[in-house]
């Protein structure tokens, strides 16, 4: 019974505790890529993740492992990324397996996203497999770490594998651990077709290609599928299993971990976490989707040329295929023209998908300043939801502005009690508690505004301890505070994407530093450019560009050639990120500003 043979699992990790690095290891001991074709981080298919180091698309592969009892197993391996914007993806691959091998640095123990994935995976019922990795680090210190997953975790860690994915210590032992404790799939073959679809992705010439993951049944080229959640009826193209590359098979069957193309055009029309059934045999009832996923950030996309609109709405909507945590409506900005706002799960995100369309899609993009979502209550009683600073109701009729909220938990040593909770102070948190993990490390949760989070928290919270933070967060709910909408002016003129919301207490120096910042941000220009910030009619700070003409080929005397060259080359990339308002050049930095005034 093939069934039996097949083991469906996902690695879960904290950021950087070495999922892709031991998933590397697996794919050279099974063979599964020449190693002549073996790369580090291979299943990071991206570009953008390779020079990143970091995993941002879940990805699924089929191996075959000969294990100890002689026989081959089909492994269904499922890498998914560690960074907390990208959560999302972690929870889609689970429901998807029958186990998780979890992986626990061994100098750096549970994380905050150690915890948060594990509960994932046990909300899925899925068998857990406890690793302990980078035990070739002097600052190892396994047996520490074991007692940890068992006093944080509650899971038994007795008998955790020890493993190095730098030197391939115990990935052996982690093999055969996966064949003899995570269970085999139990679907019936005989059934109609019932699978998930946990990820999808847009080709040009198949069309959408769903990964799916059957749970009964069985699909094959020309069968008649149909998508429950719209009803529609299409016929199955390509069937396949990726291993790496995508490699067609006659058929997939229940238990299975593959793709699917049936010429899906209509890129609105997949959904992940939708269920495929047979069109002539449907089952009666969808599997379990997923819960939909709130985007806590937002921010306005303009093509940089105004005719490029179109080119991005089809951007979006494909890339909409392959990241199921992205959204966006269409706005129009006084000053930026006709684009889009977009919600992401976090900047990390943000950052991503604008970096996606820019290389994947050839757009010239700008984006405007992330902003959470507000509450405004009127005068009139209605209660406004406002994502765009620009949209906030006329000030006089406003009687609230109520914000979200998270509580966030941070994981620290406790030398750093002070500087997190002096940090968490001045970020406008209310402590909640603290707790004693083991002798050294204590978990501290605040409620804070997610605003205060969203822009540079983390990266403060790394430097005020020495990296060893971590941090996990999900929205509480909506607070009054006393918040203002502060607007930029430029050239006299109001910049609507340049507006902001800021609480009052710190409106003054804010508007301060932002009017400094957009100085040093925007170019000097024939004329001179006054910036201001204004709290409806009153003008708190003003700085001025000033004028003048400047020729950077001034800078290259001796006539070096390919000097001359690469300085106009930079000039004209450092131009693409760049839109005109009135008769000002506005760069993508002094969109960003904000961020750095925080
Ligand atoms: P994301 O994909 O971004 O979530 O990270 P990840 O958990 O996949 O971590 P990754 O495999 O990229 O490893 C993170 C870093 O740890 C890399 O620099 C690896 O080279 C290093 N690393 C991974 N495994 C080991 C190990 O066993 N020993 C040592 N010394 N370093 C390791």
């Amino acid at each position: 019974d093939r069934q039996k043979h097949i083991r469906n699992f996902s690695i879960v990790a904290h950021i950087d505790h070495g999922k892709s690095t031991i998933a590397d290891r697996i794919l050279e001991l099974t063979h599964t890529v020449a190693e002549r074709d073996m790369t580090n981080q291979l299943l990071d298919t991206m570009p953008l993740e390779r020079e990143r180091g970091i995993t941002i698309k879940l990805n699924a592969v089929e191996l075959h492992y000969h294990a100890k009892d002689g026989e081959t197993y089909i492994f269904h391996l499922i890498d998914t990324p560690g960074h907390v914007d990208f959560s999302y993806e972690v929870s889609r691959s689970l429901a998807a397996c029958e186990g998780a091998v979890l992986v626990v640095d061994a100098a750096q123990g549970v994380q905050a996203q150690t915890l948060a994935n594990v509960y994932l995976a046990l909300d899925n019922d899925l068998e857990i497999v406890p690793v302990i990795n980078k035990i070739d680090l002097p600052s190892a210190q396994p047996d520490e770490v074991k007692k940890e997953i068992e006093d944080m975790i509650g899971i038994d860690a007795s008998n955790a594998v020890l493993t190095s994915g730098k030197t391939g210590v115990g990935i052996p032992e982690l093999l055969e651990r996966i064949v003899h404790d995570i269970p085999a799939p139990t679907g019936d073959v005989e059934a109609p077709l019932k699978a998930l679809i946990f990820d999808s992705k847009y080709d040009n010439y198949r069309g959408a290609v769903l990964s799916v993951r059957l749970f009964d049944g069985t699909v094959k080229v020309g069968d008649q599928i149909q998508l429950m959640s719209t009803g529609k009826t299409y016929e199955v193209t390509e069937v396949g299993v990726m291993s790496p590359d995508a490699q067609p098979r006659p058929m997939l069957m229940a238990g299975d971990v593959g793709y699917l193309a049936a010429s899906i055009k209509t890129v609105q029309d997949t959904r992940v976490g939708d269920t495929v059934t047979s069109a002539t045999h449907p089952v009666a009832k969808p599997l379990e989707g997923y819960r939909q996923i709130q985007p806590m950030v937002y921010s306005g996309m303009y093509p940089v040329e105004n005719a490029k609109y179109g080119e991005l709405r089809e951007a979006l909507e494909k890339l909409q295929l392959n990241d199921a945590a992205l959204e966006f409506t269409p706005e129009t900005s006084q000053a930026l023209g006709f684009g889009f706002r977009c919600g992401f799960l976090g900047l990390l995100h943000m950052d991503v998908v604008q970096e996606r369309l820019e290389r994947e899609y050839d757009l010239d993009l700008i984006m405007t300043a992330p902003s959470v979502d507000y509450h405004v209550i009127t005068t009139d009683g209605k209660t406004h939801v406002v994502d765009n600073p620009a949209d906030m109701p006329d000030p006089t009729t406003i009687k609230e502005i109520q914000e979200p909220y998270v509580k966030a938990e941070i994981m620290v040593l406790s030398d750093f009690i002070g500087a997190v909770m002096e940090l968490c102070q001045r970020k406008r948190g209310d402590y909640v508690t603290m707790d004693y993990l083991d002798k050294y490390r204590v978990s501290i949760v605040y409620e804070m505004p997610l605003s205060e989070i969203i822009y540079d928290f983390f990266d403060e919270l790394k430097s005020s301890t020495k990296g060893y933070a971590s941090l996990d967060y999900d929205l509480v709910g909506y607070r009054a505070s006393d918040l203002v909408k502060m607007d930029i002016l430029i050239n006299g003129e109001p910049v609507d994407a340049l507006s902001f919301i800021v609480h009052k207490d710190f409106a003054y120096q804010q508007g301060r530093d932002i009017t400094a910042q957009l100085k040093t941000t925007i170019p000097r220009q024939q004329f001179e450019i006054p910036i201001q910030a204004a709290i409806g009619n009153k003008i708190i700070a003003r700085t001025t560009v000033k004028a003048y003409r400047k020729n950077v080929l001034a800078k290259c005397y001796g006539g070096d050639i390919t000097r001359k060259r690469k300085l106009l080359e930079k000039q004209k990339a450092g131009k693409k990120r760049m839109k005109a308002v009135g008769n000002v050049e506005i760069p993508q930095e002094a969109f960003m500003a904000v961020l750095r005034t925080n």
